[in-house]
């Protein structure tokens, strides 16, 4: 049943009653950062901070608008090309956009209004959740009966393609195929997945820095050619292929930078597979050793920390009960990701939020969150 304040607000800006309630998870990636462009593997959880949208089929144009921003905007479902719609209707408007694209059905417009509880610029993945939120919905609308893992490939390639960012398969994939109390370990090369409860003595953390990411997309693409530069020195289809030995004995032929970079993903691959390991043996020892090693080649080696993200994580490594932590998503702000134990989540998200003020005067925001399934949409 979606929420009685969506449902008000759909009467008070929309026309007729409700006939699609969608629903689509942010998620935190728990390891695995800065791998799936190279073909290696990540570790994400959906996570219960959501995109709702209540719609209906329109007569003229799609008319969406937004319970947070206040915002409403159109355009034309069958019409809509890249670079005609700006800011967060830009999501909806690439899903019709690249569903047309891909099945060659005309897509009826819409009407309705959107909620969000993702928080913007903490990289969770509010815009890959307003993607698979629309991209469910119009599945059911056209009646197209795509599979989520198709609609993630989708929203991808919405995201490249219509929005303009050069992302990866991740946030789409989690927020299309979450499940509820599992992480999934995820293989970008072959998309297989393999569910991974999270032990029901931990939660995850979401801990917000409150610096919103900056200058995230020219470092990103940066960083992308660099790893691609590297696989080709080594003759190599991607760093997915590369290992500690093939690099080592390249590091002559390319840039220190290079290969510092290519050393993250291929030691991030490593700790993923080990990770995946030390989940199922519930050895928080070592979870709690491999999210710190991957803070440090994400600061040091990938350099896509930042000094908030880094107080952030000590302020974590440095709190009893909690097992472990580490910057999350694309980097320079946003969040990190923890592990703590509950029966000390209340000690551990207040002396966390204590520390990190004390050491930036920041008032950081520390979110215990749910694993929970991926995008829905109902008939209402
Ligand atoms: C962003 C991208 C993902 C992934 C991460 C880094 O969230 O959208 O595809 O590359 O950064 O792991």
């Amino acid at each position: 049943m979606p929420p009685a304040k969506l449902i008000s607000l759909f009467h008070a800006k929309c026309q007729g009653e409700p006939r699609i309630y969608a629903l689509a998870p942010g998620r935190v990636n728990l390891i695995g950062e800065h791998t799936d462009y190279n073909d290696g593997y990540v570790f994400p959880a959906a996570i219960d901070k959501q995109v709702s949208a209540l719609l209906a089929p329109s007569t003229g144009a799609t008319r969406l608008f937004s319970e947070q921003t206040g915002e409403g905007q159109t355009f034309d479902a069958q019409t809509v090309k890249p670079g005609e719609v700006k800011g967060w209707t830009a999501y909806a408007a690439g899903m019709a956009w690249v569903l047309q694209e891909h099945t060659g059905v005309p897509l009826p417009n819409i009407q309705g209004v959107v909620s969000s509880t993702v928080p913007m610029g903490s990289g969770i993945s509010s815009s890959a959740a307003i993607e698979m939120a629309f991209g469910v919905a119009w599945n059911q609308v056209a009646g197209l009966s795509l599979d989520n893992k198709t609609l993630a490939l989708l929203a991808q390639r919405c995201e490249n393609q219509f929005v303009g960012v050069n992302c990866g398969i991740m946030d789409q994939m989690a927020s299309a195929m979450g499940k509820e109390g599992s992480a999934m370990f995820l293989d970008t090369q072959s998309l297989e997945i393999q569910y991974a409860p999270i032990p029901s003595d931990l939660a995850i953390l979401v801990c917000d820095t409150k610096k919103p990411r900056a200058l995230t997309e020219s470092a990103y693409n940066e960083r992308r050619s660099q790893c691609e530069q590297a696989a080709r020195i080594m003759g190599l289809p991607s760093l997915r292929e590369a290992n500690p030995d093939l690099l080592q004995s390249n590091a002559e032929t390319m840039s220190e930078t290079v290969y510092c970079r290519a050393r993250h993903v291929v030691t991030e691959n490593d700790r993923c597979l080990k990770f995946k390991k030390a989940l199922k043996n519930q050895d928080l020892n070592e979870i709690g050793h491999l999210l710190k090693a991957s803070h440090e080649s994400l600061r040091d080696d990938y350099e896509v920390s930042c000094r908030e993200l880094d107080e952030m994580a000590e302020a974590c490594w440095e709190t009893s009960g909690c097992v472990g932590a580490r910057m999350t998503g694309a980097g320079f702000g946003g969040a990190c990701v923890a592990l703590a134990k509950i029966d000390q989540l209340t000690e551990v998200i207040s002396e966390v939020e204590t520390s990190y003020l004390r050491r930036t005067g920041l008032d950081g925001e520390v979110m215990a969150c749910r694993a929970v399934n991926g995008a829905q949409a109902f008939r209402v």
